[in-house]
């Protein structure tokens, strides 16, 4: 990352943070709708979306009321007991997916780390002890040491080997790779519908439904790690959706409360095959974050914000293409709803990054060459067109 002078909150940052991360030098003080404000006042229109957690944008009211209300009345209760707000949100989902049960958890990671847990006891109930799951090169599913260990990029696995065992990596959107790589041992296949943090890779037409044909005809559970495409992302409520099939497993995260911690595991009664004790939590499914979830999925539905999404992606995505026939240096536009990558044939993404904070546009950069949009699902024409025009101004002012 570039070395920009640091502010006083961000050297005390480096005081006292441990040093996990490449930070872009700005503090983030307030926010509303698709604009934050740094300590110094100055506004910026977010194309990063706490990345694409921040569904309804910066607190909005809706997360507001809900969030204050169910404080007043109750925080937090253990998983020993029964919580209205929990139910609500699990009826909720069960009823707008194709999934029956629900199980909250507090995180993305948490999420996929149950739902392999899962997988597992389904193995040991159904497949002969089968317990190795099949992820792909360029996943993403999360920091825990098994999620590493599952998300098939060796940068994130290097620094920790030696792994958990029990996944195998394979190429990403091509079906043989899965077939050759299953065997008896194999309990479930666990992929995103689109590659998010991986690059935002679309797989070809028919591949996800290769892949569900490919684990009902081997009887081994289908899970989709829809943590950053799930909840209108890609424009319909569940990416799945898209692609004509339906998981055993999903998992989902980040637009769920709209910016609270959460993460939620949504299982076929058929893979819902935890017994008391085998899986828990302290913190999941509280009720707090639960009412926080229940008001968000209720506007999400009576909103139409999948719709939204897809009709400024589409938007987004045409602007974008017009810039890459002005700049011959942007080698590719790809994406769905509001999922979008900018990919470069040179190494100018963090270059590209810099000018647009300078400008007041903040976005996402994945690797050297590419860079990702995944603004709040609320944003509108014209805040759009303004995210264009920066983007515009930061891409004609680079010195290449
Ligand atoms: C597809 C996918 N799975 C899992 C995760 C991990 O979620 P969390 O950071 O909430 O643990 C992410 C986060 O970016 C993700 O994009």
């Amino acid at each position: 990352m570039k070395n920009l002078k640091l502010s006083n909150s961000q050297e005390q940052s480096k005081k006292y943070i441990m040093n996990f991360i490449n930070r872009v030098p700005i503090t983030l003080v307030k926010g509303e709708g698709v604009w934050v404000w740094d300590e110094n006042g100055k506004k910026y229109l977010d194309f990063v979306g706490g990345f694409a957690a921040n569904s309804l944008g910066h607190c909005h009211p809706v997360i507001i009321q809900a969030m204050t209300e169910q404080a007043k009345t109750l925080i937090h209760v253990s998983n020993q007991f029964y919580s209205l707000p929990q139910i609500k949100l699990a009826e909720m989902f069960v009823k707008n997916s194709c999934l029956d049960k629900a199980f909250f958890a507090n995180s993305g990671a948490e999420a996929n780390e149950g739902a392999v847990k899962l997988a597992r006891r389904y193995g040991q109930l159904h497949l002969h002890g089968a317990w190795e799951i099949i992820t792909t090169y360029n996943s993403f599913h999360g920091r825990t040491l098994a999620m590493v260990a599952a998300t098939g990029q060796s940068k994130f696995q290097k620094p920790y080997l030696p792994l958990p065992a029990g996944f195998v990596n394979v190429e990403y959107n091509n079906i043989q790779s899965i077939k050759k790589a299953t065997t008896e041992k194999t309990c479930a296949v666990m992929i995103e519908v689109i590659q998010g943090e991986g690059g935002v890779n679309i797989p070809s037409e028919n591949y996800m439904r290769e892949v569900r044909s490919w684990c009902d005809e081997k009887g081994i559970l289908l899970i989709l790690d829809e943590i950053q495409t799930g909840m209108g992302r890609l424009g319909t409520l569940f990416g799945y959706q898209l692609f004509g099939i339906e998981p055993d497993v999903m998992t989902l995260a980040k637009g769920v409360t709209g910016g609270t911690p959460i993460g939620v595991i949504l299982a076929k009664d058929e893979a819902s095959v935890f017994v008391p004790g085998d899986h828990g939590t302290t913190f999941g499914g509280n009720p707090l974050s639960c009412a926080i979830g229940v008001a968000v999925l209720q506007y999400y539905l009576e909103k139409n914000i999948p719709g939204n999404a897809e009709k400024m992606g589409q938007y987004f995505r045409t602007e974008l293409e017009k810039m890459k026939q002005k700049y011959g240096f942007i080698s590719e536009i790809r994406g769905k709803g509001l999922l979008n990558a900018m990919a470069f044939n040179k190494d100018i993404a963090e270059d590209v990054l810099y000018g647009c904070l300078a400008k007041g546009f903040l976005i996402n950069q994945l690797n050297p060459n590419t860079l990702r949009f995944i603004p709040p699902l609320i944003i509108n024409q014209s805040e759009v067109d303004r995210g264009i025009e920066l983007l515009d101004e930061a891409l004609s002012s680079l010195s290449i």
